[in-house]
């Protein structure tokens, strides 16, 4: 990041003297060896008196070393794209359901998807399900302790994670990069490169192997992403509480440029640096460290738009009302949860024709309960928004009252392929159900409206006893419908 002019001939950074330009040059995207030490005892300084107190934490002390191993895999894993805060209790549930590798390897996926639920990305939960039963049934119990052989040989374990194990359970020697680490390194070394990019991320690898602490590499890796989390957050780090910032070449450049200026230094970009701010995207001083690490450039989340069929079986006055839920493909987005029957729609919902078109072509793919020749009892509830990763989704809700009946012919009724199958559930069930957030999501929102339109449901109720049609309880699926079409 410097264009050193002829005449410098050398700079000091805390103690360490430079001579060689060129070696000053590189300096600004590495540490020298007395900032490295300096790195370390301040960092893990204020580790001890600053990190949080968190379960996994104690449990990757344990005296066991599976267990030491198995906690750590479970909190990273659940910490991949999940704030702490979030995590604190799905992890305290998960340990106490399934302590060990033996314990989880004895569950079932829907067991595990079900204490999932809720927290996202849920081929994680399948993964580490999947590694418990490869430790216990192939590998005798025993999971590997290294970061290499835990990446080579157990499902959903990548770069990250082992590096996590191996350093925080096992003691080993390595780096590692995860968000945090990577916003830390990228401004304490002024790494304004796009760090999307392969070659950029391999050098953020390569200083945080340099950097970790080779007698406390667990708490080091640990105290670098504590650092990234509570201090030097991307929008508005706290520079002045931390402890490395004597160290940080981004804080340098922002609080200091007058300590360049007396050493005759431009402070700039250089266009053939593969590490240095793009020519095209200078610093801009009012941003601060927040320069780093740059931006890349998002690419747009798709929009979509599902509808979402709420198929509701009214209950007996003691009993309530009950929902109809799929089971989703083995494979592919939020795999084997169950939701709401959900399709994918291509239009406003503003146009009545459009409207009734896909809901009728919806409600024809549940043969043997629906047809589109349902639709005039389909009712139109809410809309509701969820913003998955890369897809801003809406659901357009339908509810469609169905009525509970002695022999609900249930085996008539078909789904569409690669469905897994259906349940009625009720509220209560569906709380604890294996669904997604997005379907919770919508759920709360029908019962919000549903209670917003009991009144005119008791009104359609009175009405049905006005003019004589049968008590919907003593009828069949099939008979409710073929009354429904006459009507
Ligand atoms: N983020 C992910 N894992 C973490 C850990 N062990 N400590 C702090 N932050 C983290």
């Amino acid at each position: 990041m410097k264009r050193l002019r002829s005449k410098v001939k050398s700079f000091k950074i805390e103690t360490v003297e430079i001579e060689n330009p060129e070696v000053l040059r590189n300096h600004f995207h590495t540490l020298l060896e007395g900032e490295i030490g300096n790195l370390r005892e301040k960092l893990l300084n204020w580790y001890d008196a600053n990190k949080r107190d968190l379960q996994w934490r104690n449990l990757a002390k344990h005296v066991d070393q599976n267990i030491r191993g198995y906690s750590v895999l479970v909190s990273e894993i659940m910490l991949q794209q999940t704030q702490v805060a979030t995590v604190k209790s799905y992890y305290s549930k998960w340990i106490e359901k399934w302590p060990d590798f033996t314990a989880l390897s004895k569950a079932t996926l829907e067991e595990v998807n079900t204490v999932w639920s809720g927290l996202g990305y849920y081929s994680r939960g399948r993964r580490l399900y999947e590694a418990a039963c490869k430790v216990v049934h192939e590998m005798d119990g025993t999971m590997p302790q290294t970061a290499e052989q835990l990446q080579k040989q157990l499902p959903g374990v990548g770069p990250y994670t082992a590096a996590a194990i191996g350093s925080i359970a096992f003691n080993e020697r390595v780096g590692l990069v995860d968000g945090n680490v990577m916003r830390v390194i990228s401004r304490l070394c002024s790494i304004g490169a796009d760090t999307s990019k392969k070659s950029v991320v391999d050098v953020i690898w390569k200083l945080s192997n340099e950097m970790v602490d080779p007698d406390r590499p667990g708490d080091f890796n640990q105290a670098m992403m504590e650092l990234g989390a509570t201090v030097c957050t991307p929008k508005s780090p706290l520079c002045q509480v931390c402890p490395i910032s004597l160290l940080c070449r981004a804080n340098k450049r922002a609080k200091q440029p007058e300590a360049f200026a007396a050493c005759h230094m431009d402070i700039e970009d250089v266009p053939d640096c593969l590490l240095c701010l793009p020519i095209d995207q200078p610093w801009v001083v009012k941003d601060g460290v927040t320069n780093y690490p740059r931006k890349a450039k998002k690419t747009a989340a798709k929009i979509a738009r599902n509808i979402v069929l709420i198929i509701e079986r009214t209950a007996n006055e003691s009993d309530s009302n009950e929902y109809l839920l799929w089971q989703r493909p083995v494979n592919g987005l939020l795999a084997n949860l169950w939701e709401f029957p959900s399709f994918p729609s291509h239009h406003q919902w503003s146009d009545d024709l459009d409207k009734s078109r896909e809901l009728t072509s919806a409600m024809d793919q549940l043969k043997g309960l629906l047809t589109g020749r349902d639709i005039e009892r389909c009712q139109y509830m809410a809309d509701v928004f969820h913003q998955f990763s890369h897809i801003s989704q809406t659901y357009g809700l339908y509810r469609v009252a169905v009525s509970a009946c002695e022999n609900a012919e249930d085996d008539a009724v078909s789904l569409p392929d690669h469905y897994q199958g259906f349940r009625w559930l009720n509220a209560r069930q569906i709380a604890e159900a294996a669904i997604s957030t997005a379907m919770k999501k919508v759920f709360r929102s029908f019962t919000q409206n549903a209670d917003g339109s009991s009144s005119s449901s008791l009104k359609r109720k009175a009405k049905s006893k006005e003019t004589g049609t049968v008590s919907k309880k003593q009828m069949t699926l099939q008979s409710y419908f073929k009354s429904s079409q006459t009507e």
